[in-house]
């Protein structure tokens, strides 16, 4: 939810620049906590749907095997790169591939995380999918998305996502992310509703949690 502007080689310049700025008193205030808690659960091989400035890479927890973090967008996965090097971890690899067409094989994932993108991607069900596929049986997705609100909530952030999404990067606020989750057939296993939180076109609320692929 920072500002657009997509220059065709770079990418996202503008929003990959303001992306830590923009956020970190809200990763100061609870999502790097949410983060931390989410990742806890994360353990084996690794894959990370549009990872951005690697915002989770300091919460990834030793049971992590190895980790492939997607980045499609060249400006955010340069400043991937450069965490990833300075972070000094081994095992890590950065990946321009998209959410809806990753390059890893069939069955080759225990955890797959994706954080703050589902609102982003250009085709959710397509990206699920993918999600799915590369999940080994039993494997499990790490989820922390803002989703659409009930009542008027909803609604208004159905007005606004026209222009939010021009504006933010691709953002749209009103997406169902954890309907679509089940839609894909993954079974939601657990799953917190946050209250408001303190970013994003009407304080939009956060659900966090696992789905798993069946065994
Ligand atoms: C709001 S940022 C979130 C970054 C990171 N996941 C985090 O938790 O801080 C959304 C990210 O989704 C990426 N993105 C946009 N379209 C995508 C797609 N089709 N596949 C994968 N990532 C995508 C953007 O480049 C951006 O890095």
């Amino acid at each position: 939810v920072v500002p657009g502007g997509v220059d065709a080689r770079g990418g996202h310049r503008l929003s990959a620049a303001l992306y830590d700025p923009l956020t970190r008193r809200a990763e100061r205030r609870r999502l790097g906590a949410w983060r931390a808690a989410l990742l806890a659960g994360a353990r084996g091989d690794l894959l990370e749907i549009g990872a951005g400035t690697g915002a989770n890479l300091p919460h990834l927890p030793p049971a992590v095997r190895g980790a492939v973090l997607c980045e499609p967008d060249p400006a955010m996965r340069r400043r991937l790169a450069a965490r990833v090097a300075a972070s000094g971890r081994a095992g890590l690899r950065v990946d321009p591939s998209p959410a809806e067409d990753l390059g890893a094989p069939d069955a080759s994932v225990d955890t797959l995380v994706a954080t703050l993108v589902l609102c982003s991607v250009a085709d959710p069900a397509r990206a699920l999918a993918e999600a799915r596929r590369v999940l080994r049986p039993g494997g499990r997705l790490l989820f922390l998305e803002h989703v659409r609100g009930p009542g008027w909530r909803g609604r208004a952030q159905d007005a606004v996502t026209p222009a939010w999404r021009r504006v933010a990067g691709g953002c749209h606020p009103n997406r169902d992310s954890v309907g679509a989750l089940r839609a894909a057939g993954l079974v939601v296993e657990r799953l917190a509703l946050t209250s408001d939180v303190p970013w994003g076109p009407l304080g939009a609320p956060v659900a966090m949690g696992v789905a798993r692929r069946r065994g």
